[in-house]
């Protein structure tokens, strides 16, 4: 059973119980404002082994490596002009840049899948703060078993993973609720790799100049934990609803009206006055709650695609993709 800290009732004591677990080379559930963190020391084989058994992750997938600071990020890889202007504008936060990895960095081969590239990002708050305590990067995919919905809350890290780690520390519900963006600079380009908490035009404003969105399905396969099927709930998932079927559970957006909603299981409004940033961070807590509800299938409303409703209409086609 996981032991869990509040870090809000005892700080220190939640660094110092963390900095222990991960310097005896354990998984820990840490929070980062994106989602909760599967975190372990990312020079440490053992240790990153652990996060791929406890999660039953592929391992030809590369763990984001997050760092306390810019410093230290360029202890471990090479900033180009752009990378570096947008590490500036927007670490901490939930942006994670690709970059190449310095052949001297310690970041162990199974962290970047034996990659030359790295994925590394500053997370903002207590994640920060422990990864300065520790003095190492920290690999950390999100805290869910692989394929499921990642967690954005302690309880939802201590039903799914709490037999398996020892350690949960728990700072609330994560404030931006999807992941972070992942962009690569190459050959003076700039590539979305995974839309994410920070919106692509957000990024564009700082680089300016335009994020390429990869094209196709082997594009993709360039950040590999973009496989189809992911984010995936027990029921079946349809989107872009306006009729909802009898004992469906619909999640709506921005008070749409949708016809047979009298007859839904249960309607959540991931955010009835049509605010993305606060559908963002419902969205896996609400994908759960439709699930737990019995329904065999979710309805899911229209979302926009603009701002953050890029990745949250990413995540919800991967969660309606089909399953094998
Ligand atoms: O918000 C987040 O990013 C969360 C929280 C916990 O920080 N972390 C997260 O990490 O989502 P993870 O390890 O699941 O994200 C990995 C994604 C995958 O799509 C992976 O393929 C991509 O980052 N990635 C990592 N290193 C890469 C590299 N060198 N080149 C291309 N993609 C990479
Ligand atoms: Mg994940």
């Amino acid at each position: 059973m996981a032991r869990t800290i509040d870090i809000k009732a005892d700080r220190q004591a939640a660094l110092e119980a963390a900095c222990a677990a991960l310097a005896d080379g354990f998984a820990i559930a840490i929070p980062t404002e994106t989602v909760y963190g599967l975190a372990a020391d990312a020079t440490n084989p053992a240790a990153i082994t652990r996060i791929y058994e406890t999660k039953g992750r592929p391992r030809f997938n590369p763990l984001i490596c997050h760092m306390a600071d810019l410093a230290m990020a360029e202890e471990h890889a090479e900033f180009d002009p752009v990378s570096r202007a947008l590490a500036t504008a927007f670490w901490p936060g939930p942006l994670t840049l690709v970059l190449p990895l310095k052949p001297d960095s310690p970041i162990h081969l199974l962290a970047t899948a034996g990659l030359d590239s790295v994925g590394i990002r500053v997370p903002k708050g207590f994640a920060g703060a422990l990864i300065g305590a520790f003095g190492r990067p920290l690999a950390a995919p999100s805290a869910n078993t692989s394929g499921g919905i990642s967690a954005t809350s302690a309880a939802h890290v201590e039903a799914d993973l709490g037999t398996k780690i020892p350690l949960i520390l728990d700072a609330g519900a994560s404030a931006v609720g999807v992941e972070s963006t992942i962009v690569k600079v190459e050959d003076g380009q700039l590539r979305l790799l995974r839309p994410g908490g920070l919106a692509a035009r957000e990024i564009e404003r700082v680089a300016g100049k335009p994020l390429l969105r990869a094209k196709t399905a082997s594009a993709a396969i360039e950040a590999p934990g973009m496989l189809a099927s992911h984010y995936a709930p027990g029921a079946s998932v349809r989107l872009n609803v306006t009729a909802v079927e009898p004992g469906e559970a619909l999640i709506a957006f921005g008070s749409a009206a949708v016809s047979g909603a009298d007859g839904a299981r249960i309607i959540l409004d991931l955010s009835p006055h049509g605010d993305l940033a606060e559908a963002a961070t419902n969205l896996f807590d609400y994908m759960k709650r439709a699930d737990a509800s019995g329904a065999s299938s979710i309805a899911f409303s229209p979302i926009p695609e603009e701002g953050l409703g890029e990745a949250i209409n990413d995540r919800l086609q991967r969660a309606a993709a089909p399953r094998d």
